[in-house]
């Protein structure tokens, strides 16, 4: 299947046919994400999902976030173009672990990254995204301890900002972001000494960033932690003529688009996440055709699940 015009009008025909809305996060094939309705981070697509009045959404993203759509919806038909589109970071953390890691800590306030399982999400207090998990931490009272999973970096980044000393982060990890390390980024950040830093929280390198900034190697204004979201916004306002970024490859197309002057590089490019790229259009056009795959999610995990998703949503940008 070639991604061309008549591919793109049979998307947008089928679509219609459907009322369905087509979300696509930021890491999807730049083709996806041209004929998609909407793109965002996770938590934009989350509140758009939640908004939206089509009786269908046809995620184009990972599993995990098709899930969190029809938590939000459940009378809502929710499709996602390949259900074996999963995440290496929600399979880092199970049920049964955070149940067993609460039972070490009662009384802990749970935050969950929305990279989890729904299960996972039955068992969390307050869900978060990179772009409001520090806002989340700080709406806890500074007493209470807080279990943060699975993302051991975005913890460290959360820790960072929060300066809490109650925090217990679970040693999870993406790996696509967990490849872009420190020694990488400081030898590209030296031979690109005008750039600026953009670097998802998730990332290896992300602590690396900071110790580079702080030793004098790279100017602190520079380094710059972000979401992919904000990554958009910073990139309209930056006034840097070219730009490193760490994190999954599909968000140099969003940058690019939005800010054509700049030159946009990869520190690592070979961060690609292969669940991400199983969205191809032959998925897509597939996934509108036949309505598959449809997404479910047991009710009474779905209704155990949603008051936390809830909260992530009313929380932050
Ligand atoms: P955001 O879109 O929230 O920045 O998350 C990145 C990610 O890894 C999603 O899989
Ligand atoms: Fe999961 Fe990492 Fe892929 Fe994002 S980039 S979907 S966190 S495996």
């Amino acid at each position: 299947v070639r991604a061309d015009a008549d591919w793109a009008r049979e998307i947008r025909a089928l679509a219609d046919e459907r009322d369905a809305v087509l979300l696509a996060h930021n890491y999807q094939l730049p083709e996806i994400q041209d004929v998609a309705d909407h793109t965002g981070d996770s938590l934009a697509l989350s509140r758009i999902a939640a908004s939206s009045s089509a009786s269908t959404i046809v995620f184009c993203g990972v599993h995990f976030m098709a899930e969190t759509a029809k938590i939000l919806g459940p009378e809502k038909t929710v499709l996602i173009p390949d259900e074996r589109a999963g995440c290496s970071l929600a399979d880092s953390i199970t049920a049964e672990q955070l149940r067993a890691w609460k039972a070490e800590h009662p009384g802990a306030v749970v935050v969950s990254y929305v990279n989890t399982t729904a299960e996972v999400k039955a068992e969390t207090d307050i869900c978060c995204t990179s772009s409001n998990a520090v806002d989340v931490v700080r709406s806890i009272p500074a007493d209470r301890e807080v279990l943060f999973c699975p993302d051991q970096f975005l913890g460290a980044h959360v820790k960072r900002e929060t300066g809490r000393d109650n925090l217990h982060i679970w040693a999870g990890e993406c790996h696509v972001h967990a490849g872009i390390n420190g020694p990488e980024l400081a030898e590209r950040a030296a031979a690109n000494p005008d750039a600026d830093l953009f670097i998802h929280p998730e990332c290896g390198c992300a602590t690396s960033a900071l110790y580079l900034a702080g030793e004098g190697t790279v100017a602190p204004e520079r380094v710059k932690i972000l979401s992919t979201g904000d990554m958009l916004t910073a990139a309209r306002d930056t006034g840097a003529r070219s730009v490193l970024v760490a994190t999954e490859v599909g968000m140099l197309h969003q940058l690019r688009k939005a800010a054509p002057e700049i030159d946009f590089r990869a520190v690592n490019d070979r961060a690609s996440c292969r669940y991400m790229k199983m969205i191809t259009p032959a998925a897509l056009l597939r996934c509108l055709r036949e309505g598959a795959d449809e997404v479910h999610v047991p009710t009474d995990v779905a209704d155990r699940a949603r008051a936390s998703v809830e909260r992530m949503i009313a929380i932050g940008k």
